[in-house]
């Protein structure tokens, strides 16, 4: 049996048309999850084995898409490992004791996921048996798990992470090794129950300029990624606002690149060469736009996009108030045109 199309084309194997998924394809855009979210919070219902595999399969079911992803959140590995922390809607995630000391940084101990978060493993397996896409589990980077640690909350300026990392860059590199170690425990276990790819959502790095990145976050990411390259699994390295970070973030290792709408997939693969895949980048906003207005931005993403090693998706996440049927058109749109290229 061949591998799924979406992880041959991480490995930039041939392939007749790119696969086709969305970040943040579960969630608030739908409203079967809104009913299965009724009345429990997104970390009760992250525990949940038969829950968690409902909403992971929701996206699949309605939109018809090359791959799940797990539902959880970046912050449920956090959760595991005893940090008290609660999901905000319309915030995000909100720690109890922000972590600011080096007292606080050792305290934060390893993941260890057959205890920690024995439901987690369930679910994949769960999803595994029933699925017939490919499931990407995923993981927080570690500095955007340090920034919501550090910060207490979502931040617009990253002000305090920043602080302690040009303050303390010991003691910030010691919290970022001791995430990406949490993060490598989480993937593990994923893998482990059968995820066929995984994803580091490294989202807020595009607050860095190259050389703090290349100082401070690029040490931790290589030896996340050399961790990873353990597994045998293809892996995906994503951040927002990262077109002067590529070559650098390359260079940790990952098998492929998530980019945002910002920088083009054609300059992208120019910079880059064709060992490293690319995903991305449709801006998740022309999803509120008039059909024929999304029609034109997607033809021109797939347009910029190369014959191999490429994988459709949006730049960041799904928005909340997308409709509904969107995201299914948009996956009979990059079928389609696929279509038409062969023919
Ligand atoms: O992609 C998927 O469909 C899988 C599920 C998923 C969630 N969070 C569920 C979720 C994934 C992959 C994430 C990753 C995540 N979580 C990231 C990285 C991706 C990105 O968007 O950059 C980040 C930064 C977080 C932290 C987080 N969790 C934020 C910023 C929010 C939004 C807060 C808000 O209400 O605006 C969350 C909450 C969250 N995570 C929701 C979902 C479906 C929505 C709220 C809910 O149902 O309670």
């Amino acid at each position: 049996m061949s591998a799924p199309l979406l992880v041959r084309a991480l490995r930039g194997e041939p392939v007749q048309r790119p696969p086709v998924w969305f970040m943040r394809q579960a969630g608030r855009s739908l409203p079967e999850y809104r009913s299965l979210r009724h009345g429990r919070s997104l970390l009760q219902l992250a525990r949940i084995p038969e829950l968690t595999a409902e909403a992971t399969m929701q996206p699949v079911r309605r939109h018809g898409v090359d791959a799940a992803i797990l539902f959880s959140d970046i912050v449920v590995p956090l959760a595991g490992v005893g940090i008290e922390l609660e999901i905000r809607p319309g915030v995000g995630p909100v720690i109890a004791a922000p972590i600011r000391t080096a007292a606080d940084v050792r305290r934060l101990r390893p993941l260890c996921p057959e205890e920690d978060l024995p439901e987690v493993g369930e679910a994949v397996g769960l999803l595994c048996a029933e699925l017939d896409v490919p499931l990407i589990g995923f993981a927080g980077g570690p500095f955007t798990l340090a920034s919501y640690l550090i910060e207490g909350g979502p931040s617009k300026t990253q002000a305090a992470t920043k602080a302690m990392m040009l303050g303390q860059p010991a003691l910030f590199g010691e919290l970022l090794g001791r995430l990406a170690g949490i993060a490598a425990a989480s993937l593990h276990a994923q893998v482990k129950a059968g995820a066929a790819a995984v994803q580091v959502f490294e989202s807020w790095i595009g607050f860095l300029s190259r050389a703090q990145y290349e100082r401070h976050v690029a040490g931790p990411t290589r030896a996340l990624c050399q961790e990873l390259a353990r597994l045998g699994v293809p892996r995906i390295l994503f951040g927002v606002g990262t077109g002067h970070l590529l070559e650098a973030m390359a260079e940790t290792g990952p098998d492929a690149l998530g980019l945002d709408w910002r920088t083009s997939i054609t300059h992208a693969r120019e910079r880059l060469g064709p060992g490293i895949a690319l995903q991305g980048n449709l801006d998740p906003a022309a999803l509120l736009a008039p059909w024929p207005a999304i029609e034109r931005e997607a033809r021109a993403v797939l347009s910029d996009a190369p014959a191999t090693g490429y994988v459709f998706n949006l730049g960041h996440g799904v928005l909340p108030d997308t409709p509904p049927e969107i995201p299914g058109r948009l996956v009979e749109l990059v079928h389609e045109q696929a279509l038409d290229a062969i023919t």
